[in-house]
């Protein structure tokens, strides 16, 4: 006999409201710790986030009973099973479900293909505190680029060495309260940044950001930030020697959204005339940070080859160096699936319009960054019968610009009002779009 498992349903203070009990069909299944809990209303649709976690309730440290094969993963409850009892149980107000089992398959799947290279999580690309939690657990490290994401880090119980504040332009008060928190590893790629790190924290072990190939990435990055190699690092390099800065390192970020390896192993190269320079000058140059970029799991193919690609390059750095990425879409795209229901119909020609509950302005707000990505709707349940139509979905707010970013000729089943739709891969970028101060 199977033993259900609960899932809670929890307000932003995680107080109880109402629990579900999904009996498994499954044999062996355990109890799990989820929660259902509302976003803060910053949104249009405050959506709800489920949290699927296999761990123990705020574990310090990775109890490894719960690490053991059997049970470090929830394969006993689908997130399709989530979607099945809240559709069933609830209302008609859209919600996403978090599947923190993910972040230990990503983490496996990682060490799998490239153990040399150590992952400091971006945490903007999801900055959770349930999915911070639990790679503070699995002794991860951070990436943060805010006082925000670094107490958010820190309150998780991680320590500042497992922080690097992957920043290269930071605001003066924010150097000194990362610094007085014990955050020592820091980013730059301009002098005034050595300026404000010089009068504000001159012990922070500096990471020199170069400026590599960002053009097979969805989202360059290289207009905004990077040195170029050559004069401009030796400059850098050569000021920080004279404001006496303790550099440690070269870092690169390809942009975000690369499936090619080429940007990475180039990037690899270049770093190896930084690395020489950087040595010459008397600096202990021990830290080679190769960024994030890395792909969400619809990619996992192309990751394969990249990781295979960059461990190569890597085996030929000519000095000894610990290498370090800051993965942030790697990790979270398949942490969360969004789901919405539709609430208004109408037909345009041939053409269904579906109006959800879910926005452009909010979890699928990087679909309106140019060139960026589209979403693929899934029907909830599977539709039967196979008649399509092109269709088209609409946000809920009341602005044209609202529309879903979904593929060109999207075809959907006949839909109704109150009929279910989700979207796969939804983690990165979306609840947290972006930069918080
Ligand atoms: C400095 C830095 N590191 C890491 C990341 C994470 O990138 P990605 O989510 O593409 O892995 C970003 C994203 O903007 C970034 O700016």
């Amino acid at each position: 006999m199977s033993k259900p498992s609960q899932f809670s349903i929890c307000h932003p203070t995680e107080k109880v409201v109402s629990d579900i009990n999904i009996i498994s069909n499954r044999p062996n299944q355990e109890m799990t710790r989820c929660i259902l809990k509302q976003l803060p209303t910053s949104g249009v649709s405050p959506p709800h986030l489920l949290y699927n976690n296999p761990l123990p309730t705020q574990p310090a440290k990775a109890d490894p009973e719960a690490l053991t094969p059997s049970r470090r993963y929830i394969q006993d409850v689908s997130v399709l099973d989530v979607i099945n009892s809240v559709t069933k149980n609830n209302n008609d107000d859209a919600f996403d479900v978090v599947d923190v089992g993910n972040v230990q398959r990503r983490l496996d799947f990682w060490k799998e293909h490239m153990p040399s290279v150590k992952p400091y999580y971006a945490v903007k690309s999801f900055p959770d505190a349930t999915v911070v939690a639990t790679m503070t657990s699995l002794e991860m490290s951070f990436d943060c680029a805010s006082p925000l994401e670094v107490d958010l880090v820190l309150a998780t119980g991680a320590k500042p060495d497992q922080i690097i504040y992957a920043n290269p332009s930071k605001q003066p008060s924010h150097i000194t309260l990362a610094y007085a928190q014990g955050v020592n590893l820091t980013t730059f790629d301009n002098k005034s940044e050595l300026d404000k790190i010089h009068q504000l924290a001159p012990g922070m072990e500096l990471v020199l950001r170069i400026k590599p190939d960002d053009s097979k990435s969805k989202i360059p990055l290289g207009s905004k930030f990077g040195a170029v190699v050559g004069q401009e690092t030796q400059e850098l390099l050569d000021y920080a020697k004279e404001l006496n800065l303790n550099v440690v390192g070269v870092s690169f970020h390809v942009g975000s959204n690369c499936v090619a390896y080429e940007p990475y192993v180039d990037a690899i190269e270049l770093s190896k005339e930084v690395f020489a320079y950087g040595i010459e000058k008397g600096y202990a140059m021990a830290i080679l940070d190769i960024g994030g970029g890395f792909p969400g799991a619809e990619n996992d193919n192309e990751f394969i080859e990249m990781a295979r690609q960059i461990t190569n390059a890597l085996q030929n750095f000519p000095v000894p160096v610990q290498v370090i990425a800051e993965p942030g879409r790697y990790f979270s795209a398949p942490l969360m699936t969004s789901v919405a229901s539709i609430s208004t119909k109408r037909k345009v020609g041939e053409q269904r319009e579906y109006f959800i509950n879910q926005s452009a302005f909010g979890v699928f707000a990087e679909g309106l960054l140019p060139q960026d990505r589209t979403y693929d709707p899934k029907v909830f349940p599977r539709p039967q019968g196979s008649a399509t139509y092109p269709a088209k979905i609409w946000g809920p707010t009341c602005a044209s610009q609202d529309v879903i970013n979904t593929p060109a000729n999207l075809q959907l089943p006949e839909l109704e009002v109150g009929n279910w739709i989700y979207f796969e891969n939804m983690g990165a970028y979306s609840v947290a779009f972006g930069f918080s101060l």
